[in-house]
């Protein structure tokens, strides 16, 4: 038995990232656990707001810097209101996104150095991070037809999903810590054994 860990997911929008949040929430209740789980960005109050300006008011002009300093305000907020208590009682918690996106979507994909970005996140964020990053890597054409036609302010941008998809697999996360890929082809059950066989294998 695999011992509690902040764990986040990512990848691209469409990826099913979701449904493999929702997967290992059930099977890790079935071995009696109950984990938080969160998304980013929201979770809180403060979170909630910023997640309204982010992707649902597009008349708000935002400088791709000033969303990423938005980004990580709410990410702060969600550790220090929800993940730290969780963690001190010794139970599990998934995020769905970290900080690995604001690398992806603000860094690499809309055109941010990445390295100025890293250390930008690694000042702010210091030991405020997950155990393990599982992302879900989904061919973007794939993710594409999922999202369809109600792109949000990020995924709309032309030929964006297609540079998110690339950022997952080259960006670096901080160092120190840990990254799987999980090839996120096939049923949601069979990406489900992958990502457990992963993250038991990551964290024993
Ligand atoms: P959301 O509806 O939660 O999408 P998903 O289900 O794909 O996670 O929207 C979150 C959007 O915000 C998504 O397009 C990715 C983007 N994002 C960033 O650009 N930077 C970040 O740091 C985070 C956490 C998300």
């Amino acid at each position: 038995m695999v011992s509690p860990a902040f764990i986040a997911f990512e990848g691209v929008d469409g990826s099913g990232k979701s449904t493999q949040i929702e997967l290992l929430r059930q099977r890790l209740r079935n071995d009696g656990c109950e984990p938080l789980v969160v998304r980013e960005p929201g979770g809180t109050a403060l979170g909630e707001e910023v997640r309204n300006i982010l992707l649902h008011r597009e008349e708000i002009a935002l400088h791709v810097d000033t969303e990423a300093l938005l980004f990580l305000a709410s990410r702060v907020q969600l550790f220090e209101e929800k993940i730290r208590p969780t963690l001190a009682a010794d139970e599990w918690v998934i995020s769905d996104r970290f900080y690995l996106s604001t690398l992806v979507y603000q860094g690499w994909a809309a055109g941010r150095d990445v390295d100025a970005l890293r250390r930008l996140i690694s000042v702010v964020l210091g030991e405020r991070r997950p155990r393990l990053f599982v992302v879900i890597d989904t061919p973007w054409e794939i993710c594409q037809q999922r999202v369809g036609d109600s792109p949000d302010r990020f995924e709309g941008r032309q030929g964006f999903l297609e540079k998110v998809a690339d950022g997952f697999r080259s960006c670096a996360a901080l160092d120190g810590d840990t990254v799987i890929h999980i090839d996120g082809e096939g049923s949601a059950d069979d990406v489900a054994v992958r990502v457990w066989e992963g993250v038991c294998s990551a964290l024993s």
